[in-house]
Formats: C-alpha cells, sequence, structure tokens
C-alpha cells in the first residue's frame, strides 16, 4: 500500500500495529465483515441523505475522524492537513493530546471548531491548563479517552526503538533516505515533537521510547471521580471514548456524559478484548436514549459504517483509514478516504432502502430482521414519554 511504501517503517508500523497478539485487531474487522446487509429491491431511495447530529452539531455525514497520536509524523502538519480535509467533508476531526501540531497551529491553521482528545497525565495541573487552551481554541467537544491507563504494548514499535524525533540510525538513515517525499514534508512541518505537551511536560523534546514516557506520565489512578471532575471543568460537550462494557457505559449516562465512544482502541490495548461491533449492540440497548452511542473499530468501507448504525451506532469514527490517507497523499489521500467512505455508505444505504441515516435499523442485518428498526423503537418510547 501507498502509505507504507512513501513512510518510514517505525511510523507505519505505529499506525498498523496492534497490541501483543494482535487478536482483538483481527477480530475488529472479522466481526464486521460477519454480519452480512439484507439486500431490499424496489424501495424509493431518490432522496437519500447523509446527514446526521451528533452532540448536537451537524454533520455531513455519520462520520468523525478519530484521534490519532503521532499524526504530524506519517506526513509533516498531518494534524493541519486531516484537521482541513474533515471540514471540506463537514465533519468533525479529534485532535489528540500527542499530537505534532498543537492545538493552537490547528486552531491558527482551520477555520472551523475541531474537538480535543484528552489523556489525563499525574499532573492534574498540566490536565486543567490543556483544557484552558482547548477551550481558549474553541474546541467544540472534549473526547476523553479512558481506555489507556497503562499501554498496552505493541511487539513492532518496539523491535522499531519508535522514537519522536525519528532518531539517526544507520538504519534509519537508508530508510529515510527511500523516501524523500516524507522527509521533505517532516523537514517543512511546522514541528518536529510533540507540540502539546514539548515546554510543558518534562522529557517532552525527546522521547527515546514513547512506552517508558507514557509508562512514567499516564495517570494508572484515573478513576469515574476525575471524569467527574473533567465535567464540572470543560465547558463544552463531553464524550467519553474507550468504553466496551455495558455496566461502565451505564456509568457514563448516569454522570452526564454527552456521548460514548464504543471501542478498544482499535485493538491497540487490551488485547482477548472482544472486537468493537460485538459489544456494540448490547451496550446501544443497556443506555437506549441516555447518551449518544459512537463507535469506532475496523470501519474500512461504507458498508462497515452501516453496520454500525444498524447496531446502534450514531456515527463512527476512523482512524487508520484516514491515516493511510495521509501517510499515502497527504491532505488529498484523508480526503480522498473520506470521500471513498461516504460514497460506499451512500450506495449501501441505497441497496438496502434507506433514505436516512435515521432509517438505518437492525433489521438491516440478516438473521436480525425480526428486530424493530431504531426509528420505530425511539418513536414507540417517545410515544410512551
Ligand atoms: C496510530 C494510532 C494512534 C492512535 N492514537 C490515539 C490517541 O492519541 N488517542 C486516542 O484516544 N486514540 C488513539 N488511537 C485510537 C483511535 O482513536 C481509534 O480508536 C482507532 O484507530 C479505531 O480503530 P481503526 O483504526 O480500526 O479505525 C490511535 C490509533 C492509531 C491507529
Amino acid at each position: 500500500m501507498l502509505h507504507r511504501r512513501r513512510t518510514p517503517r517505525a511510523f507505519f508500523d505505529y499506525a498498523d500495529s496492534g497490541s501483543y497478539n494482535e487478536e482483538t485487531l483481527r477480530a475488529n474487522r472479522v466481526d464486521l465483515e460477519a454480519l452480512k446487509l439484507r439486500q431490499k429491491v424496489l424501495v424509493d431511495v431518490s432522496a437519500r441523505s447523509l446527514a446526521t447530529t451528533v452532540v448536537g452539531q451537524k454533520i455531513a455525514a455519520p462520520l468523525i475522524l478519530a484521534p490519532v497520536g503521532l499524526t504530524g509524523m506519517q506526513h509533516g502538519d498531518g494534524e493541519i492537513l486531516a484537521a482541513r480535509a474533515a471540514n471540506a467533508a463537514g465533519i468533525p476531526y479529534t485532535l489528540s493530546t500527542m499530537s505534532i501540531c498543537s492545538i493552537e497551529d490547528v486552531a491558527e491553521a482551520t477555520a472551523k471548531p475541531f474537538w480535543f482528545q484528552l489523556y489525563v497525565i499525574k499532573d492534574r495541573g498540566f490536565s486543567k491548563a490543556i483544557l484552558d487552551r482547548a477551550a481558549e481554541a474553541r474546541c467544540n467537544a472534549l473526547v476523553l479517552t479512558v481506555d489507556l491507563q497503562v499501554l498496552g504494548q505493541r511487539h513492532r514499535d518496539i523491535k522499531n526503538g519508535m522514537t519522536v524525533p525519528p532518531q539517526i540510525r544507520i538504519r534509519n538513515i537508508i530508510d529515510v533516505a527511500s523516501k524523500p517525499a516524507w522527509a521533505w514534508s517532516i523537514l517543512k512541518g511546522k514541528r518536529k515533537t510533540f507540540g502539546n505537551l514539548a515546554g510543558q511536560v518534562q522529557g517532552m523534546e525527546n522521547v527515546n521510547s514513547l512506552a517508558a514516557w507514557i509508562a512514567q506520565q499516564f495517570d494508572p489512578a484515573l478513576s469515574w471521580k476525575d471524569v467527574e471532575w473533567i465535567k464540572n471543568i470543560w465547558p463544552g460537550k463531553l464524550i467519553l471514548k474507550g468504553i466496551l462494557d455495558v455496566d461502565d457505559a451505564k456509568t457514563a449516562a448516569a454522570l452526564g456524559a454527552d456521548a460514548i465512544v464504543v471501542s478498544n482502541h482499535g485493538g491497540r490495548q487490551l488485547d482477548g478484548a472482544p472486537s468493537s461491533i460485538s459489544m456494540l449492540p448490547k451496550v446501544a440497548d443497556a443506555v437506549g436514549n441516555d447518551i449518544e452511542v459512537l463507535f469506532d473499530g475496523g470501519i474500512r468501507t461504507g458498508a462497515d459504517i452501516l453496520r454500525a448504525l444498524a447496531l446502534g451506532a450514531r456515527a463512527c469514527m476512523i482512524g487508520r483509514a484516514y491515516i493511510h490517507g495521509l501517510g499515502a497523499g497527504g491532505q488529498a489521500g484523508v480526503a480522498k478516504a473520506i470521500e471513498i467512505l461516504v460514497k460506499e455508505l451512500d450506495v449501501a444505504m441505497a441497496l438496502t432502502g434507506s433514505n436516512r441515516v435515521g432509517d438505518i435499523g437492525r433489521d438491516m442485518i440478516v438473521g436480525m430482521e425480526a428486530k424493530k428498526p431504531r426509528t420505530v423503537k425511539r418513536t414507540r418510547k417517545k410515544m410512551a414519554e
């Protein structure tokens, strides 16, 4: 694939890998593909629209760019380019705490508000300060990632000796020399290290081992109390990302979060955890309309988005699908990835007989025909209220 050819091995592998044996990474794909779509013919689908809302925001399609650390190492200024592509497509972009471009860099270079993803480190003063920066930059939703108190090991990162900025070793020099377009884009890019953290957190200028730094700084004591604290100090919408358990989903709803992302971090954390798609309907059923349910993990096609919507997601986040586009072709590559997914979703909707995203219900999955579509369930609930 083009991303693999154009990007140094350490960064491509960082994006591509899952943790440990990569069981969960594989399960995310296998379980999505196992869901077969119900083909419906002779339905008037001439008035299709992919538009919807997420946490009160109108979006052009049920798609969000997920937070991805080190995006600016896949392509110089990668975060800015991805945010611009998302803006042009009318969908939200989420900037990771572990980004190369800073919150301020992205805010300055883009016209529309974006979402900010927070990792809570031990120094709560830093978390408070970065939330103030995100609010100042008009970030209109906070994605609090709750599934990375400790890091799931990714073997390939260890093998490659992943460092930020890239280490000058003979092997790396040869690798980089064969990727001149990448090297040029990084040289031209605004920053070469973690833009949000350098100068603010110790040791961030040169990260010799990302894993060791995370082990030192990320807070294993993070708990639901901290979520309450963040909810109190963050002025905008709050989304909890990394929920895979029914009880956790209920707690998130009870705490008053605006949305959850059913996610196993793209198979990069607890290896052996179930695929995100296998947990989605259970979580969606458990929380009902109490909280918005978003989804990620393994989305590679428009049909995958339709599968997730059918099982109860309001919208899907994508990680690797756009990172591969970025590595292959910069902003145009991200735009292309989004365009492909949106077109595929549109066709999948047409061929399953749906005009609107809200029409997509569980009955669109073969074997689940007996289940009422989501819209019907919702209307009934509303009538009962
Ligand atoms: C290279 C890479 C870096 C990631 N970095 C972050 C991050 O900084 N914060 C976060 O919340 N999730 C991070 N994730 C997880 C994604 O937000 C998302 O949950 C995952 O990529 C979804 O799976 P998919 O790649 O199959 O679409 C990362 C994922 C990848 C692939």
